[in-house]
């Protein structure tokens, strides 16, 4: 079996399978534009995110990981592939466009960005972007709307008197626990967090990363938590799926993985980790050389160009993602 086969679990929440999303590179002509390429940011994708588990999703910038995400939750429009919320195929709900369901399905899944800033509108006070998803979904009655604003703030470490200020007059951190209470406000099941604190000052990462585990566990939430930065993944995730080049080329428990990173690219992204810590395998990073372009992506495994361990199977032939041993998953010829 290969992971192209996703093994239903009862366990599972989110079910994404063969995800793709390619952009069309033209060329401007003279008179006409012409396809000259294709950018395969997500490259036939498949994993499962079981029910209150964080699943985290890590690679370099450019792998791919924000792409992911916004074509899951149909932010942008995938290629290709599905992704089911329980049983709900929720790319073929918003192909379909009815309007109730999409809102349903808005409602159970949503998105905390990357830099909350560029994510609030700026004349907005804080209470009428945290209304506005009442006002949207209508699920709670207007008379308790207040009261719920109110615990809303509370629920994210906010006070009452936040509520009647605008985004600038808030620090980063505020403003990303005003974007965490946004993606509550409708009591969602599942929330895709991307990169969540890599725009914050590093004095305040912690207290987001606490306040989202914190959130997990009181609200039972099932994460997808994405970032370029193997600490705060393995902080908050249960388990780890590795990217590269728009492929997952090793999944396993975040204990697993750290201990015991099997894929080549996962051992050199962890031994890159600039902080010394005993848990971490020692040795230099092999991570050398840039990540090539995702339009012009290597034969056979990708990753082979940067590969200490690469043959010539490796160059002709692109590994599946395979089962490797208990819960892990991993696309290699050669395993570490
Ligand atoms: N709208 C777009 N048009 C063309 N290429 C894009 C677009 N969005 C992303 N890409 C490309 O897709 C690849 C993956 O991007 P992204 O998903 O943002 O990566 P990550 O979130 O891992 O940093 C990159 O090569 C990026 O340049
Ligand atoms: S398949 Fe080959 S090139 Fe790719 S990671 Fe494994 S050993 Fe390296
Ligand atoms: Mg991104």
């Amino acid at each position: 079996m290969t992971a192209d086969v996703v093994p239903a679990g009862e366990r599972d929440l989110i079910r994404v399978e063969h995800l793709r999303k390619l952009y069309p590179v033209r060329r401007r002509g003279v008179f006409r534009s012409r396809q000259t390429g294709e950018i395969r940011a997500v490259d036939d994708i498949s994993f499962t995110i079981r029910r209150g588990e964080t699943l985290g999703l890590v690679g370099e910038s450019g792998c791919g990981k924000t792409t992911t995400a916004r074509a899951m939750l149909h932010l942008i429009e995938p290629t290709s592939g599905s992704a089911f919320f329980g049983d709900v195929d929720v790319l073929e709900v918003f192909a379909e466009g009815r309007r109730e369901d999409t809102l349903k399905i808005r409602r159970r899944m949503q998105y905390v960005f990357q830099d909350p800033y560029l994510s609030l509108n700026p004349r907005w006070t804080i209470a009428q972007t945290l209304l506005e998803p009442f006002r949207v979904h209508r699920h709670v009655p207007e008379a308790d709307w207040h009261r719920r604003l109110v615990e809303l703030l509370h629920l994210v470490g906010l006070e009452e008197y936040h509520a009647w200020r605008y985004p600038h007059e808030f620090s980063g951190g505020q403003r990303q626990r005003v974007g965490i209470a946004r993606a509550l406000a409708v009591e969602p099941e599942f929330v895709i967090c991307d990169e969540p604190v890599s725009s914050l000052d590093v004095s305040v990462r912690a207290q987001i990363l606490n306040l989202l585990v914190e959130l997990q566990a009181k609200l039972r939430l099932t994460y997808l938590y994405i970032s370029h930065d193997l600490s705060s993944v393995r902080f908050v995730s249960n388990r780890v799926a590795v990217m590269y080049l728009g492929k997952i080329v090793e999944m396993a428990a975040v204990d697993e993985l750290f201990s015991h990173p099997m894929h080549h690219y996962s051992y050199a992204l962890l031994t890159a980790i600039p902080v010394p810590d005993p848990d971490v395998p020692a040795g230099r990073s092999v991570l050398v050389g840039e990540v090539p372009s995702a339009m012009r992506i290597p034969q056979g495994c990708r990753f082979h160009p940067r590969c200490p361990a690469a043959t010539e199977v490796c160059r002709t032939v692109e590994p599946p993602l395979a089962p490797a041993g208990g819960d892990r998953l991993l696309a290699c010829h050669h395993p570490r």
